[in-house]
């Protein structure tokens, strides 16, 4: 008899017990080989049992594995913030380590709200954040988030924060290389502020290059740099949220490099310990640390921040995206295999958008690739293509795009390691899935009316 589980996560749903992962691939107890093609939840940047890491980790567990922050300094903690500040943006170099995403996001919020309240502007502890968007499953992180299923639950217990929508020039039929596109939405977040009054807004934390909730959501030319200038004229402080954009994927370190944008504070995570370590970190400009820690303190911190094993397993992986040149393979392989997903629109006509940048790539699902209208929520093609393409052995990830109420989107992110060749088989494994797909959701398109053009 099947031996009762006393693990529980979201669903009831459990998969193959995982045996060992190499490179780019995952093996369960049985044997099968899957192709991480979302290295994990856009994790494993430089993919699976990475040797040089696990030296790295191994070298450290001989020293030490935990040294309490208040009774010690490590000189693993010490490299990697170093190394961390010269991949900042100049002026940043403030580097407080956490242990994942929803960390990061909550040091962010407390380090902007607390530089707020020591330099007299107490008044100021509205986050303005954007719909759709996704960054962290604690009350402070998810109350910046903006993704109904998540959030509903929890309602009642998190203060309201102004929300403005992301800008999906796509749904809009804008052209997003206009930068009038750009101001159209950038202009927004003005009107946001001047409704809250701006003397009670506090931050605006951003996705600059979206992650699951938008489906790898690119923003139009000019909009980064809009909302820089407008966050400086009304003392508002910009949190770039880079848990998922960050640590290379898009092809520079932090994706809003793209833009040539400094925030005040950024959160970085998955990418950063790359699944070797939970590990994460919030960097921030030298004035607000400074003014935080002179007047007595930035009052927060977790037990395992600066852990020493995940500091060594950080800098290792940072060390090893810069000797194999990962994030120049991150662009290149990233064009060749956006290139490829739309031409799987022969076998899958509902594929309506192919959007990302580098190696944080998403395709999505629609009814009418005209108008983009949704596919009807009950058909549940978010999950019903990622189970199919699970039975092929590619591993893919998908959310509901439309603020997790309606619409399928499917990122497609493998390491940053991925080869020319492993492109071709993601997408012929993609190709045989999306036929698959499409044969098993045949008669409910008909049923519906869907007419494919
Ligand atoms: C943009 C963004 N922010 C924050 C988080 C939360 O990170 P974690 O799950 O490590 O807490 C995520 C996780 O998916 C994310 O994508």
């Amino acid at each position: 008899m099947k031996k009762e589980s006393h693990l529980f996560y979201q669903t009831r749903q459990r998969r193959p017990v995982l045996d060992h992962a190499s490179g780019i691939y995952l093996w369960d107890i049985d044997g099968k080989r899957y192709l991480d093609g979302s290295s994990g939840a856009m994790v494993c940047n430089i993919g699976h049992s990475n040797p040089v890491v696990l030296d790295a980790m191994r070298r450290q567990l001989d020293r030490s594995t935990f040294g309490y922050r208040l009774h010690f300094e490590t000189e693993a903690a010490e490299a990697l913030a170093e190394k961390t500040a010269t991949l900042a943006p100049d002026g940043m170099e403030h580097v407080f380590f956490v242990s994942g995403g929803s960390e990061a996001v909550e040091s962010a919020l407390k380090l902007a709200r607390q530089y707020a309240v020591v330099t007299g502007d107490a008044g100021r502890w509205k986050v303005i954040s954007r719909f759709p968007s996704y960054h962290g499953s604690t009350l402070g992180a998810l109350a910046v988030t903006g993704y109904t299923p998540m959030t509903a639950p929890f309602d009642s217990m998190m203060r309201p924060m102004p929300k403005i929508p992301a800008p999906r020039a796509y749904l809009d039929d804008l052209d997003p290389t206009d930068i009038a596109t750009g101001e159209h939405y950038a202009a927004m977040l003005e009107q946001k502020i001047l409704e809250e009054g701006a003397e009670t807004v506090l931050a605006f934390i951003v996705e600059p290059v979206g992650g699951a909730s938008t489906g790898a959501l690119v923003p139009p030319a000019g909009y980064m740099q809009a909302i820089r200038r407008i966050c400086d004229q009304y003392g508002v402080l910009l949190i770039h949220d880079e848990v998922m954009s960050g640590g290379g994927r898009t092809g520079r370190f932090f994706a809003a490099e793209h833009w040539d944008v400094a925030p005040d504070i950024i959160a970085i995570s998955k990418g950063f310990g790359a699944g070797y370590v939970p590990l994460g970190a919030m960097i921030a400009q030298e004035r607000l640390v400074k003014a935080v820690l002179d007047a007595g303190g930035f009052v927060h911190g977790y037990t395992y921040a600066g852990n020493p094993l995940a500091c060594a397993a950080g800098l290792a992986v940072l060390q090893e995206i810069e000797r194999g040149d990962l994030m120049s393979n991150a662009s290149n392989t990233g064009a060749k295999l956006a290139e490829t997903l739309n031409t799987l629109r022969d076998v899958c006509p509902l594929i309506g958008d192919v959007r990302g940048m580098g190696l944080l790539l998403a395709f999505e699902l629609v009814a009418d690739t005209k108008t983009m209208k949704p596919l009807p929520a009950a058909m549940k093609a978010f999950d019903r293509l990622v189970e199919i393409a699970y039975g092929r052995g590619l591993i893919i990830y998908s959310r509901r795009t439309r603020g997790g109420r309606e619409g399928d989107h499917f990122l497609v992110c493998p390491p940053m390691i991925t080869t020319a060749e492993q492109v071709d088989e993601i997408i012929m494994l993609l190709r045989a899935s999306l036929k698959d797909f499409m044969n098993s959701i045949d008669s409910e398109l008909k049923d519906h009316g869907i007419k494919m053009s």
